[in-house]
């Protein structure tokens, strides 16, 4: 059989035949009733108990009914008690400063028994529909909540799979470039130094048979003249100089996208992720000291309690290193945009925090320097997409760790922007092990 529970009300009064009749006419109907004789009294008991209406006399010794009323409406436990005041029937004013003071209704003394049943009846009736009401706008509230996450959770799921098919593809294309210029640019780049050998030599020859041959035959003074000899000397080795530079260039793009499509090699591990964090800001160190005026950069670590992670790292620590350069990149950019007084001010600053939540661990780098702008963001991962100048990025640092994260260690790598300042912040989670 289903109990229905009863209704608790809690009579405040300090006349005892008032008390007395309402106490036997709530009983007959089947209300439990409480009673306190003063205002303090009824405070103890409301420590004790949440009744679900009150019925509070006005006229009382040391604390009247207004000041009791107050104090229960601003407390969170009781704010939310019907209240109905009891008072004299001329007294108007009364009436009019009771409901002010947080009561929903009022009775008038003498009590007649038939009025105070109905109202107590409406105003539990309302209480219940108004419960109802919280309890539904909450669950809502609970479910929009939830909704919104998990569309939250959707776009990321979305971004992701999209930059995994990209990258996959791209992926293969990638290693068959790699792979086929890797030979010739070697070969190039190593004859290179052979050859400034050579020309050097050569243009040491010629120069001590200048010195020696002092009168050489017309046939030779028209062919230095018609070359050009002093010019072609010194153009020459500029020219190789920056050939080699270019090779230079192209062997470490090579070499970045031969790491970027077989990056499945090395070992997994269990590693200590800190010290590879420390050891690739060792690495940076001379970038975080500024040799101009400008102030050094400031690197804040955070890191939690983590166990020994099992994971490539080799391959964390160069994304490590693709992410704390970004950062340092991005917050000399800002300061060549900006006054020294400026940078004193608010001086450049890459934040490192590490945790673990459930079996992952996670990640952000967070940097004040000039931020992504929305449209670039989407970008940032694809392989070769650079902002910067020609021959400063080859775009490739953010595609090896979007590699290395999302397909080699299963985890989430996103940017958002820093929401203090300028600046961006870039979160990485990975599972704990890869087994
Ligand atoms: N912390 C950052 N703050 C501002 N912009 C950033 C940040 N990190 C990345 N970016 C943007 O993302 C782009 C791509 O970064 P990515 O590391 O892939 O290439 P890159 O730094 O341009 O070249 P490199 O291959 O030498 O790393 C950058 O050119 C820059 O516009
Ligand atoms: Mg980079």
């Amino acid at each position: 059989m289903l109990s229905t529970q009863k209704n608790e009300i809690l009579i405040v009064d300090d006349i005892p035949t008032n008390i007395k009749l309402l106490h036997d006419v709530l009983q007959t109907e089947n209300y439990k009733v409480s009673i306190a004789k003063s205002g303090k009294s009824a405070f103890k008991k409301l420590n004790k108990i949440v009744p679900d209406l009150i019925l509070l006399d006005i006229m009382m010794p040391e604390m009247n009914g207004f000041d009791v009323c107050e104090i229960l409406k601003q407390n969170t436990r009781t704010e939310h008690i019907p209240i109905i005041f009891m008072t004299a029937l001329t007294d108007e004013v009364n009436k009019v400063k009771g409901l002010s003071s947080g009561a929903v209704d009022y009775i008038t003394k003498p009590i007649h028994t038939e009025e105070v049943l109905a109202r107590i009846k409406v105003h539990l009736a309302l209480r219940k529909t108004q419960q109802k009401l919280q309890n539904e706008i909450a669950e809502r509230k609970q479910t929009a909540n939830e909704l919104s996450q998990t569309l939250d959770e959707l776009k990321r799921t979305q971004t992701q799979l999209v930059h995994n098919e990209k990258m996959s593809s791209l992926g293969r294309l990638v290693a068959g470039i790699a792979h086929e210029i890797n030979n010739p640019v070697n070969f190039i780049h190593g004859n290179l130094q052979h050859a400034e050998c050579y020309v050097e030599d050569l243009l040491g020859l010629v120069s001590l048979y200048q010195k020696h041959i002092l009168n050489p035959p017309k046939e030779i003074l028209d062919k230095m003249e018609s070359i050009d000899l002093a010019y072609l000397e010194k153009d020459l080795v500029k020219i190789l100089t920056s050939m080699s530079i270019g090779t230079s260039r192209i062997c470490e793009i090579v070499s970045y996208l031969r790491i970027f499509s077989r990056l499945d090699e090395a070992q997994i591990k269990p590693t200590n992720i800190h010290e590879g964090i420390d050891s690739t800001l060792n690495v940076l160190d001379n970038r975080l000291q500024r040799n101009n005026d400008y102030p050094n950069i400031r690197v804040v670590k955070d890191y939690r309690p983590i166990p020994a992670i099992e994971c490539y790292p080799g391959q964390l620590n160069q994304v490590f290193m693709h992410l704390l350069s970004n950062a340092i990149e991005a917050i000399n950019e800002r300061d060549t945009h900006r006054s020294l007084s400026a940078a004193n001010a608010d001086p450049g600053m890459v934040m490192i925090s590490t945790a673990v939540r459930d079996d992952r661990f996670m990640m952000r780098v967070m940097d004040n320097g000039t931020g992504i702008p929305e449209n670039v963001r989407s970008h940032i991962f694809d392989p070769f997409f650079t902002t910067k100048d020609v021959g400063q990025g080859t775009g490739m640092g953010l595609a090896i760790c979007y590699k290395i994260i999302a397909e080699t260690h299963r985890g989430k790598i996103w940017c958002e922007p820093n929401p203090d300042e300028p600046g961006t912040q870039f979160f990485l989670e990975i599972p704990l092990s890869l087994n």
